[in-house]
C-alpha cells in the first residue's frame, strides 16, 4: 500500500501543536494524567489511593487501586437507538428505561443464583436485551463473556468450559439479513457437550424473533427469561466494585489454537472507555453534561460481540451520556444502501464502521449513498485493519461530501479502546495512515530483531507502547503466564501489540499488519492456529498450514494447505468437508477461501513448514519467493503455485 502525498488539513482551529503539547504532558506523568480523569470522570464510592502501580514486566499493571465504583447513567434522554433487522423496526430506548430494564435482569440474575465475580456467558442477537444484560452482570458484578452470534457450538463450549461459565445467557432465535439465527439450538449443542455437562447450571433463554430455537428443554438448566425478567422490581442497587475488579472477559485469537479470555477491569477500562469516545470522536463539548447546544447521534455498526462493540457501542458511549445505535442488520439488507439510509432516519452525526464494509459498498457505486441525504454526519470511524487510500477516499467524497474528519482508529481487544487515531477537527489526515498516540499513551517503534527503540522520526519495526494505561488487559483469564509470554516477554519493559509499522517523517504511524500468526478477515481476528486445528482434527488430514491470501474485500482470505492421510484422496466432496469441518469447529465467519490438498508441503530439512513460502505461493508472489534453497524439495513450490492457480 503506497503512501498517498495528500495531506487532509484538519479544518477547525484547534491545533496539532496543542494536540502536541497535551500528548507530551500526558506521557510525562501518565499516573498524574489519568488520576486526574478519573476523579473529575467517575463516581466513586470511595477514592481511589493511587493512579499507576505496577509493570509491564511483572503484569501486575494496576490502575486507581482502593477505589470502589459503579456507574451511574442520566434518565431521560435516549440512551439507545435500536434498529431491527427490518428497516421500519426501530425502538428508542431512554436512559431512565435502560436503568429499569437492567435492574430488572439483575434482580433476575440475582434470583438464580448468580453473584459477583461468577461468569456469565451471552451468546444473543444484537437486540437491546444483549446490552441489557452486559449492563446487568456490570451492577451486579458478574463478569459478563460475550461470544459474537457467529461462533459454532463448539467454540462456544471451548470459551465455558475456559471460564467455568456456570451461567448462559441467548435467545431462542435472533435474525439478521432477513434469516433466522437459530441461537437457542447451538447454544444447547455448545451445553450439552461433555466439557460443559457440570459446568453450566443454567441457560437464560429470552424471547427471541422467529423460529423458536431447539425444543430441548430442561427442568432446571433452561429458564424462561423473559418472563423471570417481567416478575422483577426495577430496582436494584449496585455492587460497589474494586477499580481492579474485571467487568468482563473477552475471547480472542491469539498464535495457538486456543483462544484467550482477555480480562478487562471495572474503573480502567471504564475511563478508557469514556475517554477516548468523547477524543476521537469529538463528542466532549456536545453531550458532556449539557443539555444545550446539538446532540451526536453516534452510529458504531460492529457487533456488540467484538471489542469494538463493547467500548464504542455499549460503555463508551453510554458513559458519556450520549446516545448510542444498536444495528442488528447487515449493510446489503435489503439493499446496499441501509446504512445511508439509517443516516438520514436517526440523523445520525458519528459513523463508525470496518475498512472491509466500506469496500464492498464502494463496489456498488455512489448511487445508492447519492440517494439519501447525509448531511447530519460530522465525523466517520473506521477501525480493524489498515484502510486503504481507495476505501478512504470513497468513505471521505461520496460519505462525508468531504466535509467530515474520518478517524482510522488503531487498538485491539487487549488495549481496550483506541491508542492510535487522528482527533477529528485537530489532526491534519494521511489516507492509510492511524495518525498519531492517542493523548496518554506513549507509542515506540521497536527493531524487530533486537527490540531497540528506534529513535529517528522514520522508522520501520514492530509497534510497541511503553507505559501502562488504564484500559490494558491485566491477564488472560486464568493464564498469567501466556498474558506475560505473549505481551510482556518479547520486548521486555514493552508492550508488544503484536503487528509491525512504519513511521513517517511527521511521526504518522502506517500499521503494515500483524507479525504473528493472526489473519485478520474482514476485520475478525482469526488465529491460523485455530483453523489449523479444526482442519487437522479430520481423519483425511495428516497435516494442514493456514497462511492469508490477499482479498478485495475482506482485506485478507483463509488459505489452506493440507496433506492427506492414507487412503484419503483429494475431491471436490473432500474440500467441502474439510470447509465445512472449520465452520462446525469456529464458524461460519472462518469459512476458508480456498483449501489445496497436496501431498507435500515446503519443509525445511529440520522439518519446519516454511509459512513465509506458502504466503508467497498463496498471493500469487512467485518472482518474489526469496531464498528456497533450505527446502527439502524446491519441485513443491511450483506443484502448489499451478494447484493455488487452479483454485482461483
Ligand atoms: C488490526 C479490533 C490498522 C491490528 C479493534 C490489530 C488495525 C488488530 C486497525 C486487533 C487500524 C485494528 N489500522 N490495523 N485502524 N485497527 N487493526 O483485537 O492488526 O479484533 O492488532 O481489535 O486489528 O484486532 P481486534
Amino acid at each position: 500500500m503506497g503512501e498517498l502525498l495528500e495531506v487532509y488539513e484538519a479544518s477547525t482551529s484547534a491545533s496539532l501543536a496543542q494536540y502536541k503539547a497535551t500528548h507530551a504532558s500526558s506521557i510525562s506523568d501518565v499516573s498524574g494524567y489519568w488520576s486526574e480523569l478519573a476523579k473529575s470522570k467517575l463516581t466513586w464510592f470511595a477514592p481511589f489511593s493511587e493512579g499507576l502501580s505496577g509493570s509491564f514486566e511483572e503484569g501486575s499493571v494496576s490502575w486507581f487501586a482502593g477505589g470502589r465504583l459503579n456507574f451511574v447513567g442520566k434518565e431521560n434522554e435516549t440512551a439507545i437507538i435500536w434498529e431491527g433487522d427490518e428497516p421500519g423496526n426501530v425502538k428508542h430506548i431512554s436512559f431512565h428505561e435502560l436503568k429499569n430494564e437492567v435492574c430488572k435482569i439483575a434482580n433476575a440474575l440475582k434470583s438464580a443464583g448468580v453473584t459477583k465475580g461468577d461468569v456469565v456467558t451471552l451468546y444473543m442477537p444484537m437486540v437491546p436485551e444483549l446490552c441489557y444484560t452486559m449492563l446487568a452482570c456490570a451492577r451486579i458484578g458478574a463478569i459478563h463473556s460475550v461470544i459474537f452470534a457467529g461462533f459454532s457450538a463448539d467454540a462456544i463450549a471451548d470459551r465455558i468450559q475456559d471460564a467455568k461459565s456456570k451461567w448462559v445467557v441467548t435467545a431462542s432465535a435472533g435474525s439478521r439479513g432477513g434469516r433466522n439465527l437459530p441461537l437457542k439450538t447451538i447454544c444447547d449443542a455448545a451445553v450439552k457437550k461433555d466439557r460443559c455437562v457440570g459446568v453450566v447450571e443454567k441457560v437464560f433463554v429470552f424471547d427471541g424473533k422467529g423460529e423458536t430455537g431447539s425444543d430441548w428443554e430442561v427442568q432446571d438448566i433452561h429458564v424462561k427469561m423473559t418472563e423471570l425478567v417481567a416478575a422483577q422490581r426495577p430496582v436494584c442497587s449496585c455492587e460497589w466494585m474494586d477499580a481492579e475488579d474485571p467487568l468482563f472477559i473477552l475471547y480472542t485469537s491469539g498464535s495457538t489454537g486456543r483462544p484467550k479470555g482477555l480480562v478487562h477491569t471495572t474503573g480502567g477500562y471504564a475511563l478508557f472507555a469514556m475517554h477516548t469516545t468523547a477524543n476521537s470522536f469529538g463528542l466532549s463539548q456536545q453531550t458532556a453534561a449539557s443539555t444545550d447546544g446539538p446532540k451526536d447521534v453516534y452510529a458504531c455498526v460492529a457487533d456488540a460481540g467484538w471489542i469494538t462493540g463493547h467500548t464504542y457501542i455499549v460503555y463508551g458511549p453510554l458513559l458519556n451520556g450520549c446516545s448510542t445505535l444498536m444495528f442488528e442488520s447487515t449493510p446489503m439488507y435489503p439493499d446496499c444502501g441501509r446504512y445511508w439510509d439509517m443516516v438520514q432516519r436517526h440523523k445520525i452525526t458519528v459513523f463508525y464502521t470496518a475498512p472491509t464494509a466500506i469496500r464492498s459498498l464502494m463496489r456498488f457505486g455512489d448511487e445508492a449513498p447519492n440517494k439519501y441525504d447525509l448531511s447530519s454526519l460530522r465525523v466517520l470511524g473506521t477501525v480493524g485493519e489498515p484502510i486503504n487510500p481507495a476505501a478512504w477516499k470513497w468513505y471521505f467524497d461520496v460519505i462525508g461530501k468531504g466535509r467530515c474528519a474520518v478517524v482510522d482508529t488503531y487498538w485491539q481487544t487487549e488495549t481496550g479502546g483506541h491508542v492510535i487515531t487522528n482527533l477529528p477537527g485537530i489532526t491534519p489526515m494521511k489516507p492509510g495512515s492511524c495518525t498519531l498516540p492517542c493523548y496518554g499513551i506513549e507509542v515506540v517503534v521497536l527493531e524487530s530483531a533486537t527490540g531497540k527503540e528506534i529513535e529517528t522520526t522514520e522508522a520501520e519495526g514492530v509497534l510497541a507502547i511503553k507505559q501502562p494505561w488504564p484500559g490494558m488487559a491485566r491477564t488472560c483469564l486464568g493464564d498469567h503466564q501466556r498474558y506475560l509470554s505473549v505481551y510482556m516477554k518479547p520486548y521486555p519493559k514493552y508492550y508488544f501489540a503484536g503487528d509491525g509499522c512504519r513511521r513517517d517523517k511527521d511521526g504518522y504511524i502506517w500499521i503494515t499488519g500483524r507479525v504473528d500468526d493472526v489473519l485478520n478477515v474482514s476485520g475478525h481476528r482469526i488465529g491460523t492456529a485455530e483453523v489449523e486445528s479444526a482442519l487437522v482434527a479430520h481423519m483425511a488430514v495428516a497435516q494442514a498450514a493456514v497462511v492469508g491470501l490477499p482479498h478485495e474485500i475482506k482485506g485478507q482470505g483463509i488459505c489452506c494447505f493440507t496433506t492427506l492421510t492414507d487412503g484419503h484422496t483429494e475431491s471436490d466432496d473432500l474440500i467441502k468437508e474439510l470447509r465445512q469441518a472449520v465452520r462446525t469447529q469456529i464458524g461460519p465467519f472462518a469459512t476458508p477461501d480456498m483449501i489445496i490438498p497436496t501431498s507435500a508441503l515446503p519443509m525445511t530439512r529440520s522439518g519446519k513448514i516454511m509459512r513465509r513460502i506458502l504466503r508467497k505461493i498463496a498471493a500469487g508472489e512467485l518472482d518474489s519467493l526469496g531464498d528456497t534453497s533450505t527446502l527439502l524439495d524446491p519441485s513443491v513450490v511450483d506443484t502448489l503455485s499451478k494447484k493455488v492457480e487452479q483454485a482461483r
